[in-house]
């Protein structure tokens, strides 16, 4: 049976002008008939992007990760709630911490039903800071911007808000957004260079996490507490030069670059990411076993292909 507006769950969606929300937003537009309205939460809510989601039918909220009493404001009636960190915009792992703690507590405090919790692994249970691998960074972590999506998971847990700790995968989109894409080499040809070794690495549509989590919220209770890993492949570097070629019509070669070599390329947060890269190499089977494609196309059956996805976005990426 149609749901009636007024009639519907709410979920509120932090992030709702970015990649994870925004494609949980669409999902929940595109479901015209389906049990839940959404509610886009924006630090601003004039901005184009905001503005485009109110248009299509959002409801737009105005709230600040950093202001506790507004995220609180934000949560409030809403059914549901997809929280989720955006360590890239300031880079600072204390940062991140507070941000989810404040979504955690939102949540609570606003009586909250059911929280999806954008997390990953604290890689620190598998390379202790005494392994000496790969470098400790910041004197505490070894992977930043996954260590503490996965120490904040308690704050989650201590809510006592049935919450699903989805582990999300990397975005074929950061060939777009950045600066992953292939690059010519000396003599001109596109070489995509990344530290991957010769492991598979799982990764997707950034907009498919959102229709992943859509079908979470819509499962609802069988998902409360489980940690859920979601990809749409698993890749190597390779098949994903590979896959290049074929969209672009043009040759990519994979270079795999050595972890410290990309460590030390000098940009903020390459340490980090060159640390990231060795993780997902050095236990590659255990990271691809908790993302399976398999089970992730079960929950969103319109989940893309990375040849879908070329095909619809090889044109954006960058090639200069
Ligand atoms: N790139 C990858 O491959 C990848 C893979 C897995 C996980 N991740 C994780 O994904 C997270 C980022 O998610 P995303 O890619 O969806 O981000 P995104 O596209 O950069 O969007 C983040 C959104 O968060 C909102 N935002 C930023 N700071 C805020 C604050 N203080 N209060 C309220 N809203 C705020 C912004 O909206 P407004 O400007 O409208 O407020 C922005 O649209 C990161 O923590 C990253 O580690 C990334």
């Amino acid at each position: 049976m149609a749901s009636t507006s007024s009639s519907r769950k709410i979920i509120a969606v932090v992030g709702a002008t970015g990649s994870q929300g925004g494609g949980l937003v669409r999902s929940i537009l595109d479901d015209r008939d389906g049990e839940f309205a959404v509610r886009a939460i924006t630090r601003n809510a004039g901005s184009d992007k905001a503005r485009a989601l109110a248009a299509a039918g959002a409801e737009v909220v105005q709230a600040d990760q950093d202001d506790p009493a507004s995220m609180r404001r934000a949560f409030q009636g809403a059914h549901g709630a997809y929280c989720v960190t955006s360590f890239w915009d300031h880079m600072s792992p204390d940062r991140e911490r507070e941000q989810a703690r404040t979504q955690a507590e939102s949540a609570r405090a606003s009586g909250v039903r059911h929280v999806i919790w954008s997390t990953l692994e604290d890689t620190r249970r598998w390379v202790p800071l005494s392994d000496p691998r790969m470098p400790t960074l910041q004197g505490r972590y070894k992977v930043p911007h996954f260590d503490v999506k996965g120490e904040a998971d308690e704050f989650f847990a201590a809510t006592g808000v049935p919450t699903t700790y989805l582990l999300t995968s990397f975005y074929w989109d950061n060939y777009i957004k950045f600066g992953l894409g292939p690059k010519p080499g000396p003599d001109g040809r596109l070489v995509l260079s990344m530290p991957l070794g010769d492991q598979p690495f799982p990764s997707m549509a950034a907009e498919d996490i959102g229709r992943c989590a859509h079908a979470i919220f819509r499962r609802g209770a069988e998902f409360a507490n489980q940690r859920v890993g979601i990809a749409a492949a698993h890749l190597t570097g390779a098949q994903m030069a590979d896959g290049l070629a074929r969209a672009l019509g043009r040759e990519v070669s994979y270079q795999a670059v050595p972890f410290d070599v990309f460590r030390n390329l000098g940009f903020p947060g390459a340490d980090d990411l060159g640390n990231m890269f060795q993780f997902n190499h050095d236990y590659s089977d255990e990271f691809c076993r908790s993302r399976s494609p398999e089970f992730t196309r079960s929950l969103n059956p319109r989940l893309q292909t990375y040849d879908q996805w070329l095909a619809r976005h090889a044109a954006e990426i960058p090639l200069g």
